[in-house]
């Protein structure tokens, strides 16, 4: 049984004291989820230091929105896999494709940021997905497992078998138009096929989940979880997705 996964993208929302009031609000509203789903915040960094130690009892894990794949160096701006461990952060999410459009991430970038973030002891979320071109053009299987293989070209076994992934259509983030589930489901079978060892990763979807959609989603036998963007920005409603994500049967 794969573990189901609730991760809250905040992308640039919340100060580190909004951030730290959402927590105070969310922890409390978690406490009956079952342990089967397991829940990360992830916070601009600025906000880390602010939300780790009300993190500590641990049901509710940390995530970070990017690492760098160096450890130090001149690299203006960027922060690396030490710097989140420092706060405790497990996660982080690599190659989200507003990095790729925003920020010149790409298939090599986002391959070197995998492999720092494990090595550096993180769990990489890393992103992959379609824009509504490629989708319309029939090339989303293409596409997907393209930029899968690329992120976890030169892995070890050992590390394969750490990553989780997520499935992210860009015509979908934001939007409120969500992929249907049994869509979702098709291009995460073909993901977990293209790369050998993915039989026990943890794929999630992203892109317009909400707490109503959420068990559509984690009803279908590919899907682990989501990654959330809009939705996990108030503790009442992704508390509520977190539970709901666990209401059906797998
Ligand atoms: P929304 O849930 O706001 O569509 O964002 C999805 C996303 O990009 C999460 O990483």
């Amino acid at each position: 049984m794969r573990q189901l996964i609730c991760a809250g993208n905040w992308k640039m929302h919340k100060t580190a004291n909004e951030a730290a009031a959402f927590v105070d609000a969310f922890l409390p509203l978690v406490r009956a989820v079952p342990d089967r789903v397991e829940i990360v915040l992830c916070p601009p960094f600025t906000a880390l230091a602010a939300v780790s130690p009300k993190l500590s009892a641990g049901r509710v894990k940390l995530g970070a929105q990017d690492v760098h794949w160096e450890n130090s160096g001149a690299f203006t701006g960027a922060v690396s896999a030490p710097m989140l461990r420092e706060h405790r952060v497990q996660y982080v999410i690599v190659g989200h494709s507003e990095r790729r459009e925003y920020f010149g991430d790409t298939d090599l970038t986002v391959r070197l940021k995998t492999a720092a973030a494990l090595a550096g002891g993180l769990t990489p979320i890393v992103a992959v997905g379609e824009t509504l071109e490629l989708r319309d053009a029939g090339n989303t299987l293409a596409h997907v497992t393209l930029q899968t293989r690329a992120a976890l070209e030169g892995l070890s076994e050992a590390d394969v078998a750490r990553v989780v992934l997520a499935y992210e259509p860009i015509w979908a983030i934001g939007t409120g138009r969500s992929c249907d589930p049994a869509e979702a489901n098709a291009v995460m079978a073909a993901m977990r096929a293209c790369v050998p060892g993915l039989r026990e990763t943890p794929i999630l979807y992203g892109g317009s989940v909400n707490s109503e959609n959420i068990a559509d989603y984690t009803a279908q036998p590919e899907i682990d979880g989501g990654l959330v963007g809009g939705a996990s920005l108030d503790p009442k409603s992704f508390a509520g997705l977190c539970a709901n994500a666990a209401s059906v049967s797998r």
